[in-house]
């Protein structure tokens, strides 16, 4: 192959990639096959925006290809000399300033759609942690982390804060996007038509693990909702070695690694094989502290407290007292 060939059939395979991934990436992580409620707008908003984009690439790409095959030097051909042109001044600044305003008017109503939760009879709190997702059912004081069950055809505000950094909340096939910062209370909504389970993930980039900040919604009938909730909460009251594990596997893991030949995921962060019996300390007495389920207790819900400029936070608050008991249950069966 030429010089010429390579770069012809290069330059195509970056076009036809650009137009046709955002049409082959797998059903759920993406919105625009098939709009809800809430992303009506935001999908007509896209569409609109796309194909303005294809006309302003076709004209300016057309008509910088075909200058150059034009106006391109040859014996014989003199380059005419000139400057400035009024009418085509005024048309290059007018017509993008309209298209501009236009989108951004565009964008500011679909926006206000979005967090217009006024009328929502259902509110979900969510909080971002690094790294993972906490949801909150205000009615039923049920906390649980990185799958959250909706009903169908109700249409459910989350409102959305970050412990630590921030975030970004999206479920691509159900909502728009809304950042998760601490200190403040953004608030979003969506309506589930059908049944289903709908990928969602973090979208601001947070910290090592930001790639696997994902989420999941599970829509289902209201009644199958409040059965969910009902046995959740049962499930989490219990004080069990594996209520603990559950929790260790969701929350812990995100810094810990429990598998001896494994490295944590945070360097400064003790592997917890074995805690029981080795524990991971190599000191007799600070060894036989970490097994008291007292002091581990107190360390898992608040260590800042216990050893100030500890990188382990507090899950006080994140966790109920009841799941870091679990927790502590679980630890000390890790022999
Ligand atoms: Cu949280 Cu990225």
């Amino acid at each position: 192959m030429n010089v010429r060939t390579t770069i012809v059939v290069l330059l195509s395979a970056a076009l036809a990639l650009v137009f046709i991934l955002p049409f082959v990436v797998p059903a759920g992580h993406t919105w625009t096959t098939a709009p809800v409620p809430a992303t009506g707008d935001v999908v007509f908003l896209y569409w609109v925006m796309f194909v303005i984009g294809v006309a302003i690439l076709a004209i300016v790409e057309g008509g910088i290809i075909a200058s150059v095959i034009l106006f391109r030097e040859r014996p014989g051909h003199q380059a005419k000399v000139f400057h400035g042109n009024p009418t085509l001044e005024f048309a290059w600044t007018v017509i993008p300033a309209v298209i501009v305003i236009g989108l951004s008017i565009g964008s500011i109503r679909s926006l206000q759609v979005l967090t217009d939760t006024a009328d929502a009879p259902m509110t979900i709190e969510v909080t971002g942690h690094q790294w993972f997702w906490q949801f909150r059912y205000p009615n039923d004081d049920l906390q649980v982390r990185d799958e959250v069950h909706i009903p169908t055809n109700t249409k459910v505000k989350f409102a959305i804060t970050a412990a630590d950094v921030i975030h970004s909340f999206w479920v691509p096939a159900l909502s728009g996007k809304m950042d998760a910062v601490p200190g403040r209370k953004n608030e979003i909504w969506m309506i589930a038509p059908e049944p289903g389970t709908f990928q969602g993930q973090c979208a601001e980039f947070c910290g090592l693990h930001h790639g696997d900040m994902l989420l999941k919604v599970v829509a289902e009938p209201p009644d199958r909702v409040k059965a969910w909730i009902a046995k959740t909460k049962e499930d989490l009251a219990r004080v069990t070695p594996e209520v603990g594990q559950q929790v260790s596997q969701q929350v812990c893991i995100q810094c810990h690694s429990f598998e001896a030949s494994k490295p944590s995921p945070l360097q400064t962060a003790p592997n917890l094989a074995g805690y029981a019996t080795k524990g991971p300390y190599n000191e007799p007495v600070k060894a036989l502290k970490a097994r008291d389920p007292e002091w581990l207790r107190k360390w898992v819900t608040n260590a800042p407290a216990v050893k100030p400029g500890t990188q382990m936070p507090k899950w006080e608050g994140v966790l109920t007292p009841t799941q870091i008991d679990a927790v502590v249950a679980y630890l000390l069966t890790l022999k």
